[in-house]
């Protein structure tokens, strides 16, 4: 079977009813990232933190997996495919795809604020006072800005071994992850689908859908099972 490797950004669950970060003029819900997605604003206002990915956590909860994912799910069939997504959202999972990656954190995970290596299940609020068996505060299992990104090497060692490479709803500014296609073998097909394309890939030898991603992954099968 060969390989379809996929990176996904928000744009794939934004048919889901999840917003997206940068199509909100730099403020996310309302708040700077800043303020919400490092551990610097962790640090300064934990109830915040901790109450914003509540939130997050609760839309994602009653959000459901759209045509793209489960079209994605549904090429397993077909392809051994692989995703590597940047969402910290359960969607891929929840239509069916078996092979997903997350490259910055789960929502429905925590760990304690000092170890990220013991992550624990959390389905409902996480709230300043909750610790582990330690007595440590626990955290949402997110990779903030100015954090590691733990599992970049597996991700970059999956891209050596695509066959065919597919991006879809990303804006393509968030680094590491925005790297990984310059990990992919010379000369394998490229596919982008995104409502708006990207500028930084205009010119460069990828096949592109500007289209949503279920628009776009439909149009998509098509070619890929011809
Ligand atoms: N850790 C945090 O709390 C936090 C906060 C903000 C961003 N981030 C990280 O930044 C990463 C990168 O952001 P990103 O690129 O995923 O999101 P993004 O918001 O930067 O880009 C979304 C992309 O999806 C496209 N899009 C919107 N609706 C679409 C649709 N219906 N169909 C297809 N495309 C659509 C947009 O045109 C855009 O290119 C995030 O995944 C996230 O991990 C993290």
């Amino acid at each position: 079977m060969k390989k379809l490797v996929v990176l996904t950004g928000a744009g794939i669950s934004a048919e889901s009813g999840i917003q997206t970060f940068r199509d909100t003029n730099g403020l996310w819900h309302g708040h700077n990232l800043e303020e919400v997605a490092t551990p610097q604003g962790f640090a300064k206002n934990p109830a915040l933190v901790l109450d914003f990915y509540n939130q997050r956590r609760k839309n994602i909860k009653e959000a459901l997996p759209n045509a793209a994912h489960c079209i994605l799910s549904d090429l397993q069939s077909q392809f051994d495919v692989q995703i590597i997504t940047q969402n910290i959202d359960d969607l891929h999972e929840r239509a069916g795809s078996k092979k997903v990656m997350h490259l910055h954190g789960e929502i429905f995970k925590c760990c304690a604020t000092n170890n990220k290596s013991i992550v624990y299940p959390i389905l409902d609020d996480l709230h300043l006072g909750d610790v582990d068996e330690n007595g440590v505060q626990l955290r949402p299992f997110i990779v903030w800005f100015n954090e590691d990104v733990p599992m970049m090497p597996d991700a970059m060692e999956i891209c050596k071994q695509a066959d065919i490479f597919i991006i879809i709803g990303t804006s393509l500014v968030v680094y590491p992850a925005a790297n990984l296609v310059e990990f992919v073998p010379n000369g394998i097909p490229i596919y982008i689908i995104d409502k708006k394309i990207p500028d930084l890939v205009i010119g460069k030898n990828y096949t592109c859908f500007e289209k949503t991603a279920s628009k776009g992954l439909m149009e998509l099968r098509k070619i890929l099972l011809d």
